[in-house]
């Protein structure tokens, strides 16, 4: 067998015979145009890294039964890192773009009319299958692939396609869902740190069930003292957000799970649990550094005028960053912390309760 050389192997000669500027045909000098589509192919390698990872965690996730210790979930950990390291990374490469002028930009930027970056079908996928809708864009009328400058039909079914099957966003409520923190067998010696009082708390020990144990009213309680008299309206909210709706499209069950593990994150059985939440609250976040930096680029490179794929431009951008987030709901766990040290003690049973194997 032949040695396997170096640019066989990566494919290299495709990928250097991919740049072919449209403005170098007609001109005797290169401009910036073979920086713009470089940049670009760049870009479009590290999503496809990005959907790569997703994808491996979803099926970690989709898998079912994961034992919050196990090696999958380390695994997800991982990846999810990962995904932000190179969202870093992408963040970063904004700058090289910045060294090309609004009037360099100008030498080329009509003759790529009506492509954009809006039509980038990989971008899509990754919002799409971390859980963001097409009904939760800002703008989604922008989206009918009717309209010039939009992604083509067989793009569009992709998206849809990636948002039919179980984002990452379901597949982390599900798993939420599942925690069994309230299986009463744990609960048998906790202590109340309230006195038992209030038509909430008597219907919670009437009940029974997990949304009304005895554990969230006495958190309900030392949450309601931690409020200042002009947060009071908080108290509905968390009513609301754990008891009664959840928030967004997140059940109330996952956000309890969501804050339960937040509170006691110093126990060692949801160091990775918490890991994960938090690894997505960073994704979120790097994902919304990306569209300021683009956003505050693209106003330098263009002011006011409409983008190549016909949208508002930096006015249309500007509503995406405010918009367009997955992880919002967890991200908001935040709002409903209490100090550490006003916490209610766990019972021993279920701290002493090491493994889940949910
Ligand atoms: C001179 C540099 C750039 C300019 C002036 C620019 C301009 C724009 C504008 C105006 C839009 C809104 C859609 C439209 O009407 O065209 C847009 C969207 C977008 N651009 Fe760029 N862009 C630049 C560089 C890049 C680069 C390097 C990438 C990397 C892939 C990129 C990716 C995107 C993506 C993903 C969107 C969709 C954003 C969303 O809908 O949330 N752009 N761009």
């Amino acid at each position: 067998m032949e040695d396997l050389y170096y640019s066989d192997y990566i494919q290299l000669d495709k990928i250097l015979n991919s740049q072919h500027p449209k403005s170098f045909e007609a001109m005797e000098e290169g401009n910036d145009e073979m920086l713009f589509i470089i940049i670009h192919q760049v870009y479009e390698l590290w999503f496809k890294q990005i959907i790569f990872e997703l994808d491996l965690v979803r099926h970690i996730f989709i898998r079912g039964r994961i034992n919050d210790n196990s090696d999958d979930m380390s695994k997800a950990v991982q990846k999810l890192k990962r995904i932000g390291k190179i969202l870093e990374l992408i963040n970063q490469q904004v700058t090289v773009l910045e060294t090309m002028t609004a009037l360099d930009f100008l030498e080329f930027r009509n003759m790529l009319l009506p492509a954009s970056g809006f039509q980038s079908r990989q971008f899509r996928l990754i919002e799409a299958k971390l859980g963001l809708k097409m009904g939760q864009r800002y703008k989604n009328e922008y989206y009918k692939h009717s309209r010039r400058g939009s992604l083509s039909e067989a793009d569009l079914q992709e998206v849809d396609q990636a948002e039919s099957e179980s984002t990452l966003k379901e597949l982390i409520t599900k798993w939420l869902e599942r925690m069994p923190f309230f299986d009463e067998t744990y609960w048998r010696e906790y202590k109340r740190s309230t006195p038992q009082s209030g038509s909430v708390d008597k219907q919670a020990t009437a009940s029974g069930s997990d949304d009304k144990h005895k554990f969230w009213m006495d958190y309900r309680n030392a949450y309601k003292n931690s409020l200042s008299e002009n947060e009071a309206g908080r108290l509905k909210e968390f009513d609301k957000v754990f008891f009664e709706e959840g928030r967004g499209d997140v059940s109330p069950a996952a956000m309890r799970a969501a804050l339960f593990i937040t509170i006691y994150r110093n126990l060692p059985i949801f160091h990775l649990p918490f890991e994960l939440l938090n690894t997505l609250s960073e994704i979120d976040e790097l994902l919304s550094n990306w569209r300021y930096r683009h956003f505050m680029m693209v106003r330098r490179m263009i002011g006011l005028r409409v983008g190549t794929g016909g949208t508002s431009g930096a006015g249309y951008l500007e509503g995406t960053l405010s918009q367009h987030y997955a992880f919002r709901e967890i991200t908001e766990v935040a709002t409903f912390l209490i100090e550490r040290s006003k916490r209610p003690t766990l019972p021993n049973a279920l701290k002493e309760k090491v493994s889940f194997n949910l």
